[in-house]
């Protein structure tokens, strides 16, 4: 069976929004595609080793979840375990993905104690092992997203060397070091030289640069001074714009409809968690006694981290916040919209 290659058919200057954990989910997505979608989604990224195990799989298939709005769509994975990285590949076509990239940049203190992430630009035998192995069981394209280096700046050359040497479909190089986290400037001034390293090494390998790109503006500017660079790819920019893959800037009542598409797809996905585990629990009683008795949803808390997203930019946004973060459910949260729609039309 012969895959076909997507990033071979993306546009030049291509758009990504970057995966991240606690906010990149199916519903964030199908938000974002409302809103004005990327060329590109990435999920949030899974550890190979949970899938791996039986214990972790339904969290990791979970967290796998793929919508027909998503594609084309990149599934993220890290971990350390090549054979994990192996039997997690040899899944990833099956359930919707058009592509698997691997985590070479997390600065996460537990993910680089585990191995994965940034510390994996420190082991770089295991890294291309990890690669290798993945590239052995499917047929989807492999990327990899990293960062310039571990440490020092100076790294980038012999790290991105390393990475291009595998013949990568794609490599994302975010423009800072771990140590760096996101505390500095990116280094934008290394895109030259970066894209002259790609055209010399590996040709076909798509370069996506990414770290303090907010928009698709910002982007057209790019796109003009680097004709080389193939993709562009945003995170926290979509914090402050959700419309920053359009030219657009969401105004407060676009902002609100958005959540409330949040809202309507946060209950949905959570009935349907519900009737699943109230399915399983009268299949299986040991899985009953664990979840004692009582069939469980989604999680409500972390919709909380959403809510700066949708509420920013007029006056009262941080009182309405305020009172959002209190609830304690949808129902309240809309409740606490109610009331603001009456005083506004009053
Ligand atoms: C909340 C959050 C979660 C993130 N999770 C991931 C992740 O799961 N995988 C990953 O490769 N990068 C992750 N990142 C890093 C982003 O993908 C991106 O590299 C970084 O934010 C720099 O891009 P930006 O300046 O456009 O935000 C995360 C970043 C944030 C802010």
């Amino acid at each position: 069976m012969d895959m076909k290659n997507i990033w071979a058919e993306l546009p030049k200057g291509f758009t990504v929004l970057a995966p991240m954990e606690g906010v990149t989910d199916a519903i964030f997505r199908q938000v974002i595609t409302r809103a004005g979608r990327p060329d590109l989604f990435f999920t949030e990224f899974t550890n190979v080793s949970s899938y791996a195990s039986e214990k972790g799989r339904e969290n990791a298939l979970e967290r796998l979840k793929v919508v027909a709005t998503d594609r084309p769509i990149i599934a993220q994975i890290w971990g350390k375990n090549p054979e994990h990285f192996g039997q997690t590949a040899a899944a990833l076509a099956d359930l919707g993905f058009d592509g698997l990239d691997i985590n070479m940049g997390c600065p996460d203190k537990h993910v680089n104690a585990a191995g994965g992430g940034a510390a994996m630009i420190r082991t770089p035998e295991l890294a291309m092992d990890c690669i290798r192995r993945a590239r052995a069981k499917t047929e989807l394209p492999v990327s990899v997203k990293t960062r310039l280096g571990y440490t020092y700046v100076e790294e980038w050359r012999t790290w991105l060397t390393t990475l291009l040497k595998e013949n990568l479909a794609a490599l994302t190089v975010h423009l800072r070091t771990r140590k760096e986290m996101s505390k500095v400037p990116a280094h934008f001034e290394l895109v030259e030289e970066i894209v002259r390293l790609r055209d010399e090494l590996a040709p076909t390998t798509k370069l996506i640069l990414n770290g303090d790109i907010k928009d698709l503006w910002q982007v057209r500017e790019m796109r003009e001074k680097w004709p080389g660079v193939d993709g562009y790819m945003i995170g926290r920019g979509v914090f402050e714009n959700p419309f920053c893959f359009t030219e657009h800037i969401g105004t407060t009542e676009e902002l609100l409809g958005l959540l409330n598409l949040h809202l309507e797809l946060f209950d949905a996905a959570d009935m349907e968690k519900l009737a699943k585990t109230a399915e399983r629990m009268r299949e299986d009683a040991e899985f009953a006694m664990r979840m004692d008795g009582k069939a469980r949803g989604l999680a409500f808390d972390p919709l909380k981290h959403y809510f700066k997203i949708y509420i920013h930019g007029f006056n009262g946004a941080a009182e309405l916040r305020a009172k959002l973060m209190e609830c304690k459910n949808t129902s309240e949260v809309r409740e606490v919209l109610a009331v603001l729609a009456e005083k506004k039309a009053s």
